[in-house]
Parts: structure tokens; C-alpha cells; sequence
């Protein structure tokens, strides 16, 4: 296993990917607590991540001392290169010109931190991003590589066995950072590249049965990957202790509902209880057009709805469930540095079923809580799921209501409905699905002038949206080839009544955001 100890760089997940991707189990704890997670976790190897403070900075954030003192391989990117020399006795400055973005190394003197990898006299390009810099080197320590504007740009003591670089090898344009990374955990810090989806299972199948004894867990589907990959291991786990139930909204997408009950009662056998709440939940969204208020009313109704059918459950003479499963993935459980110390701002609130254990005294079982999304998909996989599910893009829980802003009707969702059909079917026929993090139409509530045959037309205005993203925090809107669009564009018009005009969303994120509302 590795500690990374996070000074809350936006990258930090990253370092985690890449060591994971490596078949190396690892874990992120902010600077704060790293001390006790080093201890809890031991550790074969630290990284130390790159972070927005200044180590110049009174009070600026540092690793906890045994890091350095207890003889285990680190790595320190960017502030991490940066703490290391003021911890240990360098000198740190600021005021140099700053290196932002893609910059070339060149490699002086050999190093174990690129045996393999890198020969000296080569130049390999990489990720810069810090103003602060190294200008006196802590005892042991020496010059491996230099950029123009990084004197530093790799510096170690090779016989610590401490490695610091002023580049990210975790980002996509350090195209050796990859191999650099994988290279430190498996052949420096020796842990066994063995972290594979399948042995995840075995375990995680271990921890839910020693978690559930012989009680009973009920599960809320949503017709997501997290929820399903979720059920089907725990049930893989305790067999019918298990109870899913799936609160039909009627805002999800064209036949979803369906596929999953199929799937779950057809193919895996596992105890399902499919409500039909459509009419409750599109009674109480008709004309509400503030988002925070539809999630709310979504959210609140969701968990009325889920706890009667929850409630049911304990009367079939089986006895009462204990356990909630939710598809908590990792990104939702760790813990953020923050520097501003102030609450955040409220973008929009995701929590769509919080307070539920709470209000029916259940515990919480969340077999994913390690896993990033992807490593979910793998698992899917592994567990028999069909791919064509398995790689779903994401879905809000509020789901169509979110996508169709102003007031919401019955006729609004079922354009939108088919639009968003005909748009995906598109996608998948020209082989893009893959390759968009999420895309989806959203119905405007616009209506314009339109000429069809003969006759006028005046309908609503349908916006196509497509995003390529790593973790849905930022996304950039995906390239599509004007033919694919004005294919879909005309499709869209001619299949659905009530569109006349399609458009596409340009905005990426930040300053968008990926949903509408
Ligand atoms: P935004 O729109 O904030 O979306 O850029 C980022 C990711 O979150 C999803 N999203 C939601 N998921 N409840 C959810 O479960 C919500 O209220 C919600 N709003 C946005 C969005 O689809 C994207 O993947």
C-alpha cells in the first residue's frame, strides 16, 4: 500500500489513479491527518502531492516528520518537492518566473526514480505548475534534471531513497508520468502489483458478510452503474438477505427503469420491488421551475416513497432490514483540504437521499467506498454485468427534471424523452458513446418559428449537450463533426412532435456547469 498525503492539489485523485492503475492499492489523506493514516495504513511508500499554499506561507501545510524518518521511499510533486527541501533543511523561494504548463526536461545524472525509463542526455517532455521554487538543496540531496525555468525540475538523495520532482507525473501531459509513477511504487517502494478487480470482489464479498451476519440490507436502485455494480455484490454476498427496490420517478430515460428490472429479476434473480411513483412525482414537479426546488421536492418525495416500501419489507415475516447499501464511490468519501476555512458555495445540492439512514435507523453498508468510477466499471464487468450497462454515462438522481428548465408538464418530459433517445441512439451509432463522459438533449422552454412542408410551425427548442470529462469536476464540450450534429439536428425534428430547432451547448465547465440546472 502507499500513502498519498494530499496538500490539496486538483490533481491529487490523479496520483491515486495512476498508482491504482499500477495494481497498487493506495489512499489519499489531507496533510492534517496524514500522521495517523501513515500509521493505520503502514505504508511501503509515500507520495506527496502538489497543493495551492506556499510553504513561504506562515503556517504553510507539511508532511508529519516520520515520512522522512522512518527510511521508506517518497516522492514529492511540485509543493511536495517543496516541503521536502524546507523540511529538511533547504531553501525555498519565491518571486521566479512561473512555468505553467508543458515544459522539456533534461536528464544530467541518472537516477532510480527513471531507471529504465529515462537515460541521461534525453529530453522528455512533462507538466509544470508552481511559481515557487527550490533554490538551495537539503543535505544528500542533488540535481537529476533541469527545464529552463526549473533548475529543479528532478532532485534526490538516492541513498533515502527521497525523489522529488517540480512536474506532475500523474497528469495526462507527462506522457512517461505513467510509467514514472508505477516504476516508484512497484520496483522502489516494492509493493506487489496485485490490487485487481477480481481480488477486490474476494474481499469485499468477505467484509459484507462479517458486516451483515445474518441480517437483512435493502438497497435503493436507481438505475445507475454504482447502485446496480452495489446490489449485485452484496448480493454475491448474502444471497437473499438482500432487497433492492427501485422507486420509478418517471424522470429517468427512455426504457431505463425497465432494463434494469429485467435485468435484476430476469437475469440475476435478485429480490426486486419496482414502484411506479411517476404520478407523485410529476403531481408535485408540474409547474415548479427553481432547481434547488425540484431536487428537493425529488429528494424529499424520494426517500416518503422509498421508506414506505422499506417499511413494507420487514412485515413478509423475515424480519426488519438493518442495513441501507448505497454505491458511495471514493471521490464522494474523501476528505477535501481546504485553505479558505469558510464553508463553500453551494453550486447545486447532489445530496439526493441524505438523512435516509438516519430517519430509518439503518447502518450503512458502501462496498465501493474505495473504488473511482472506473475501477466500479471493471468490477461490473468482472461480476457479469453487460458492458452496454456497465459503461452508462452518468445520471443525475433528480434525472429529466433538471434537463427540461422552467416548469415541468407530462408532455414536456416525453419530448425531451424521445429527443434524448434518437440523440444517444446517434451516438452510439457513430461509435462516440465511449468516448463522452456524458451527453444528453435538454428541452428549452422556447418556442420558435419553423417552417415544416407547407405549414408554419411554433415548438420548443431542444439543446444537445456532450462532455468529455475525468471525474465530472470539469469537462470540456466534446469536438462533434458538424455532419453527426446535423444528422441529429434533423432526426430529432423530424421524429419528434413538438421540436423545430436543435442547438448545441459550446459552454464547458467551469464557467458551465454539465447539467442545465
Ligand atoms: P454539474 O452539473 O454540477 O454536474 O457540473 C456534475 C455531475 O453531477 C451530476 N449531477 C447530479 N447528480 N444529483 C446527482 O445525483 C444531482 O442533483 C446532480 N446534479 C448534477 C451531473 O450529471 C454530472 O455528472
Amino acid at each position: 500500500r502507499v500513502l498519498i498525503v494530499d496538500f490539496g492539489s486538483q490533481v491529487t485523485q490523479l496520483i491515486a489513479r495512476r498508482v491504482r492503475e499500477a495494481g497498487v492499492y493506495c489512499e489519499i489523506h489531507p496533510f492534517q491527518s496524514a500522521a495517523e493514516a501513515f500509521d493505520a495504513l503502514r505504508p511501503k511508500g509515500v507520495i506527496l502531492s502538489g497543493g495551492p499554499a506556499s510553504v513561504l506561507d506562515h503556517d504553510a501545510p507539511s508532511a508529519p516528520p516520520m515520512v522522512f524518518e522512518t527510511g521508506l521511499p517518497v516522492l514529492g510533486i511540485c509543493y511536495g518537492q517543496q516541503t521536502t527541501a524546507q523540511q529538511l533543511g533547504g531553501t525555498v523561494e519565491g518571486g521566479h518566473p512561473a512555468e505553467f504548463g508543458r515544459a522539456f526536461v533534461e536528464i544530467h545524472e541518472p537516477s532510480a526514480l527513471y531507471d529504465g525509463i529515462w537515460s541521461v542526455g534525453e529530453r522528455h517532455q512533462v507538466w509544470m505548475s508552481h511559481g515557487d521554487r527550490v533554490t538551495r538543496l537539503p543535505d544528500g540531496f542533488a540535481v537529476r534534471a533541469t527545464s529552463p525555468n526549473a533548475p529543479f525540475a528532478i532532485a534526490t538523495d538516492e541513498e533515502r531513497r527521497i525523489y522529488t520532482t517540480m512536474f506532475h507525473p500523474e497528469v495526462y501531459h507527462t506522457p512517461d508520468g505513467a510509467k514514472l509513477l508505477k516504476h516508484f511504487v512497484v520496483d522502489i517502494c516494492g509493493c506487489r502489483p496485485d490490487w485487481t478487480m477480481a481480488a477486490f470482489r474476494e474481499e469485499a464479498i468477505g467484509r459484507i458478510r462479517e458486516q451483515v451476519g445474518d441480517g437483512r440490507v435493502i438497497c435503493g436502485l436507481s438505475g445507475g452503474v454504482d447502485s446496480a455494480v452495489a446490489a449485485v455484490l452484496i448480493h454475491e454476498a448474502i444471497g437473499d438477505q438482500l432487497t433492492c427496490i427501485l422507486v420509478d420517478h418517471g424522470l429517468m430515460r427512455m426504457n431505463e427503469a425497465r432494463e434494469v428490472v429485467d435485468l435484476f429479476r430476469g437475469h440475476y434473480n435478485i429480490p426486486l420491488i419496482d414502484v411506479d411513483a411517476s404520478d407523485t412525482f410529476i403531481s408535485a414537479l408540474e409547474g415548479v421551475s427553481d432547481p434547488e426546488r425540484k431536487r428537493k421536492i425529488i429528494g424529499s418525495l424520494f426517500i416518503d416513497v422509498f421508506q414506505e416500501e422499506a417499511g413494507r419489507i420487514g412485515t413478509d415475516g423475515k424480519g426488519e432490514p438493518q442495513f441501507l447499501a448505497q454505491g458511495t464511490l471514493y471521490p464522494d468519501v474523501i476528505e477535501s483540504v481546504s485553505f479558505t476555512g469558510g464553508p463553500s458555495v453551494t453550486i447545486k445540492s447532489h445530496h439526493n437521499v441524505g438523512g435516509l439512514p438516519e430517519r430509518m435507523n439503518l447502518k450503512l453498508v458502501e462496498p465501493l467506498r474505495e473504488l473511482f468510477k472506473d475501477e466500479v466499471r471493471a468490477l461490473g464487468r468482472e461480476l457479469g454485468l453487460p458492458d452496454a450497462f456497465v459503461g452508462r454515462h452518468p445520471f443525475p438522481g433528480p434525472g429529466l427534471a433538471i434537463r427540461c428548465p422552467g416548469g415541468i408538464t407530462r408532455e414536456k418530459l416525453e419530448i425531451l424523452r424521445k429527443a434524448d433517445a434518437i440523440y444517444l441512439d446517434e451516438i452510439r451509432k457513430a461509435g462516440l458513446y465511449d468516448a463522452i463522459w456524458q451527453a444528453f438533449a435538454v428541452l428549452l422552454p422556447v418556442q420558435t418559428v419553423g417552417v415544416m412542408g407547407d405549414g408554419r410551425t411554433y415548438d420548443f427548442v431542444c439543446a444537445l449537450r456532450a462532455v468529455t470529462s475525468v471525474d465530472g469536476m470539469t469537462a470540456d464540450f466534446f469536438h462533434y463533426d458538424m455532419d453527426f450534429l446535423g444528422a441529429a439536428a434533423t432526426r430529432i425534428i423530424n421524429e419528434v412532435k413538438g421540436i423545430n430547432r436543435v442547438v448545441y451547448d459550446v459552454t464547458s465547465k467551469p464557467p458551465g456547469t454539465i447539467e442545465w440546472e
